[in-house]
């Protein structure tokens, strides 16, 4: 299959995913959250994604032959930090330690898998595309104006949806530059799936945590 052509239905199928949270988002994307107790705690866990994926795209570099994604890989795992240091003060602000905090075990897996990863295009696949493609699109939604967010949740999200919007469709061009074979294109195919299975289990497991009260 063309390579521009595989990499659009990669992105549509990630778009599609997304889809079915415009009616249900989950807590991840404080949009259901009514008390402060329980937006500081998906904070935490989303500051905890921040961080590692700053650490996941930085393992990354040295394997990275391609030196553009080699660049742009670096470039985002600064990003990440600054998403970090935002969110960071923002808990700070609100009287929570931001780093009290343990991953839900569906947290950590998911992160493990991305950085198991090994080629340039899985790992693009993987993470940037259909990982953080849901995590945008879901920053997009909590942004839209009449969701429940206070100011102090959208105020650093503001800047980070800025941040991840500039790089939107760049995994979508990595893949399009060099996911020609079809062994690739196959292998990227179950990494995206991979993800969109993982990401889902991480709500879920986001929900049960926030809303339920449950362990994870
Ligand atoms: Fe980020
Ligand atoms: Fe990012």
């Amino acid at each position: 299959m063309d390579s521009k052509a595989f990499a659009d239905e990669m992105a549509a199928q990630v778009a599609e995913f997304c889809q079915q949270f415009k009616d249900q988002p989950p807590a991840y994307s404080y949009i259901p959250l009514t008390e402060d107790a329980q937006r500081t705690k998906v904070m935490q866990a989303r500051l905890w994604n921040e961080v590692r994926a700053a650490e996941v795209l930085g393992s990354w570099i040295k394997t990275t032959p391609e030196r553009d994604v080699k660049a742009t890989m670096a470039e985002s795992a600064h990003e990440e930090f600054k998403h970090a240091a935002l969110l960071e003060q923002v808990l700070r602000d609100k009287g929570v330690e931001p780093y009290d905090y343990e991953p839900l075990p569906a947290q950590a897996a998911m992160f493990n898998a991305f950085e198991s990863q090994t080629g340039t295009v899985e790992r693009m696949a993987a993470f940037p595309l259909a990982g953080e493609g849901v995590a945008d699109f879901l920053i997009g939604l909590s942004l839209e104006p009449g969701t429940n967010l206070p100011e102090w949740v959208r105020s650093p999200y503001r800047a980070i949806h800025e941040d991840e919007e500039g790089h939107g469709s760049y995994p979508q061009e990595v893949l399009a530059k060099y996911a020609s074979t079809p062994e690739q294109q196959a292998r990227v195919r179950r990494a995206v799936a991979m993800s969109l299975v993982l990401r889902k289990e991480f709500f879920a497991s986001v929900d049960r945590w926030v809303i339920e009260g449950k362990a994870w």
